[in-house]
């Protein structure tokens, strides 16, 4: 399942989940009731070893690899293959007793007891060493059984440690970067506060009792805690290699703030992640998007297929409320990951455990441990369809629009006080743009700053969400993808840094202003109570019109008149948070500020800048105000949406195709109901032909339908 290029491949989608079977190892009966129900459910992977570490080694140095080796052939023998996980996630009593430097010790410079997970010091020479040495065992007993099909390094990578190794490590990666004192003193700004270091010894992590006002330097400690644990990952990674080619993952998470995605996924062959949405709240388009959103971000860290490697098939237990899946939405959900370029729908967990805490997580099979219940048929169902659905494994995503997420700048960001410590509300913001393009029917990358101009070329739509960073080189990407054709849409709060935080002189966004036509002179935080309208500037805020009609009016038309084209859908649009005030230079005035002094400032402009444009949104708007710019400019541009129908609200498209060399030689479409009521959709039979799902019928909320187009 490994192609030429070491990326990962399969010909069938994957179905299954984690399993532990350690946990049950005194009930043979058990494990072997676990494999028939895999089997009745198409389940055809499980994922063995996550915590595995005290049985594979319960004292230092005796490896005990016999009773996973039976169950690795029992589920070989039963057509399902097996993910192989390092044990470093938990690690055994015997080790931290040993050997205590193997604990964390956090900010407060606090040594933790033995217990929990993911909390070890991953600078430690004794649990690196530890930590592979396991890993070879397993490699060498199983590196090459053809049931092992990838390797899942360690779970969910987390956390940092600030222990005595982690400093002198810390020390020596900033030594790498600066080389010279004066020269870190200069690019931290450490002259504020008279807080200049005179050798790299000095320096200390950043802690809630010491330094924890210098954001370069809290920058560059998160910057050090992913290298850090992306060569932990890597030093795995080797351990594993020396007996093993199998392809190589680990499980990320939604939202994780800590870890830089985009660099840790360098050393992966594909991309996993674990997927724990809070469905059921109102309405259900936004969980929907907010979920697939990740999916995108996921697909996007090595632009390629990834895995769903972990989601619940019932309820979860660490949630403020365990809601049950209502009937059809646990096979939507899967299939909502296999629409944004997921190859697995797997689950955590197949079989419940009996104590500790996580006995009331959802499972395949729960305590009871029948196959007549409501979970399993499911499941069974969802696995049915992933087979209907194995002709889109091998197919990929591609995308015309791309949304900047760049860790690095959202750290640097959200540590920063001002210009509204009371919520930046990036969040809120990048889910709104996201439902603009989405609501288009496009489809969506994600790309942080280090992107190749290259890749930039291939996308007609780049969005800049509050890119308050701009690392070096950034900016030019940008110009040079807008005049090359491209369309750039950046919001207010761009460009204020550079890559160690040091304000840009001379007029942000940095590098941009002549693209945009503009210069930000000023930005004003809104209280949460408080509120501003944007509306071309000559008519009332109730009017409803398409501006590209008055623009031709000579009563109403725009103030410096050349066509935006822009089609509002309302008179006049809110705003909230955060309003930045351009001085304008050459850009044309689209919407202007309703409220407050500064009344008939431009707050929507366009400018054509080579044979592109720049659209800058200098204010935090209603969602509307997003829908509607993306509109015009797949108007304006002609940008082919993925689907050129109508789409009824709540109703999600995307497609997948296959490529041969660079041409696509099929295009499957796949829609979604997260609506409210089920919507037919018109698909006529000459275009389309039906692969999963009933044309003919009203789609049903949670229903999916998948066409592939004629020739
Ligand atoms: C994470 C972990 C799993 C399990 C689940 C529970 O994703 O990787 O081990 O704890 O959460 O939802
Ligand atoms: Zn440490």
């Amino acid at each position: 399942m490994l192609s030429r290029d070491n990326r990962f491949t399969t010909e069938v989608l994957l179905h299954g989940g984690d399993y532990n079977p350690e946990q049950w190892l005194d009930m043979p009966e058990i494990l072997e009731k676990d494999i028939e129900i895999l089997k009745k459910t198409r389940c055809n992977v499980v994922t063995l070893g996550v915590f595995s570490w005290s049985f594979l080694e319960p004292s230092e140095g005796d490896y005990r690899l016999d009773w996973l080796s039976k169950i690795i052939d029992r589920l070989y023998e039963n057509g399902i293959r097996v993910v192989l996980a390092t044990p470093s996630g938990a690690r055994p009593k015997w080790l931290a007793d040993r050997y205590p430097e193997v604990l964390r010790t956090d900010s407060r410079r606090q040594k933790m007891f033995y217990g929990f997970r993911h909390n070890h010091c991953l600078t430690s020479p004794v649990y690196r060493e530890k930590a592979a040495a396991v890993d070879r065992e397993l490699a060498k007993r199983f590196g090459s059984h053809p049931a092992v099909i990838l390797w899942h390094i360690s779970n969910e990578f987390s956390g940092e440690c600030h222990c005595p190794l982690c400093q002198a490590a810390f020390r020596r990666w900033l030594r790498g970067r600066y080389a010279d004192i004066d020269e870190l003193n200069r690019r931290w700004n450490t002259a504020f506060w008279s807080h200049r270091y005179n050798s790299f010894d000095q320096i200390e992590s950043p802690s809630p009792i010491g330094e924890s006002q210098l954001h370069a330097l809290n920058l560059d400690w998160r910057r050090f805690v992913t290298d850090h644990t992306t060569d932990f990952l890597r030093h795995e990674i080797e351990a594993v290699r020396a007996y093993s080619d199998k392809p190589v993952t680990t499980n990320l998470m939604y939202y994780f703030g800590e870890l830089d995605y985009f660099t840790l996924a360098k050393e992966l062959d594909i991309v996993s992640w674990d997927t724990y949405p809070t469905w059921h709240k109102d309405p259900l388009i936004e969980t929907a998007r907010d979920n697939a959103l990740w999916h995108d971000m996921m697909r996007s860290l090595l632009g390629r297929s990834f895995l769903l490697m972990e989601s619940c098939p019932s309820s979860t237990n660490w949630q403020g409320v365990s809601k049950l899946k209502k009937p059809g939405l646990l096979t939507a959900q899967s299939l909502q990951a296999i629409a944004h370029g997921a190859d697995s729908a797997m689950y955590f967990q197949i079989r419940q455990s009996r104590g500790a805490s996580e006995k009331f997580h959802g499972a395949v099979i729960d305590h009871y441990g029948g196959e007549d219940t409501r979970v399993i048929r499911e499941v069974t169902g969802t696995g049915d369809a992933l087979e209907q659905l194995s002709c889109l494994s091998g197919t990929q995503v591609q995308s015309q629009a791309a949304i900047v997420y760049d860790w690095e700048s959202l750290w640097a960001m959200h540590d920063s006080q001002g210009p509204r410590n009371d919520g930046l509300h990036h969040k809120e913001l990048l889910l709104d743009l996201y439902h603009a393009c989405r609501d288009h029917a496009l489809n969506v990358d994600f790309v942080n700053e280090d992107v190749p101009e290259e890749q930039l070329f291939g996308y007609r739509l780049l969005i800049l969400p509050m890119v308050y960073q701009f690392r070096e080189g950034f900016a030019e990407k940008v110009r040079a993808f807008t005049k090359k054709g491209g369309v750039l849409v950046t919001t207010f709060w761009n460009g204020i840094t550079d890559g160690t935080d040091l304000c840009y002189l001379g007029g942000t966004p940095h590098g941009l202003m002549d693209v945009l036509g503009l210069r930000s002179a000023e930005i004003d935080g809104l209280y949460d109570r408080e509120e501003n309208h944007l509306a071309p500037a000559s008519r009332e805020p109730s009017a409803r019109k398409d501006l590209s009609a008055v623009s031709a009016d000579k009563e109403t038309a725009l103030p410096e008149g050349p066509d935006s084209g822009f089609y509002a859908s309302r008179g006049s649009y809110v705003c909230r948070y955060l309003c930045e005030l351009p001085a304008l230079a050459g850009a044309e005035p689209v919407l202007f500020y309703q409220d407050d002094f500064y009344k008939g400032t431009p707050a929507l402009t366009v400018h054509r800048f080579g044979e592109g444009e720049a659209w800058y949104v200098g204010a935090f708007a209603e969602r509307a105000l997003y829908e509607d710019l993306i509109g015009t400019i797949i108007k304006r541009r002609s940008i082919e949406p993925v689907f050129k129908g109508a789409l009824p609200a709540g109703v999600e498209v995307t497609s997948r195709v296959r490529v041969n060399g660079t041409q696509v030689c099929e295009e499957y479409l796949l829609f979604q109901n997260f609506g409210t009521e089920p919507v037919m959709l018109s698909l006529s039979a000459e275009t389309f032909e039906t692969v999963y799902g009933k044309p003919d019928e009203p789609l049903p909320v949670y229903g999916t339908l998948v066409v592939r187009k004629r020739k």
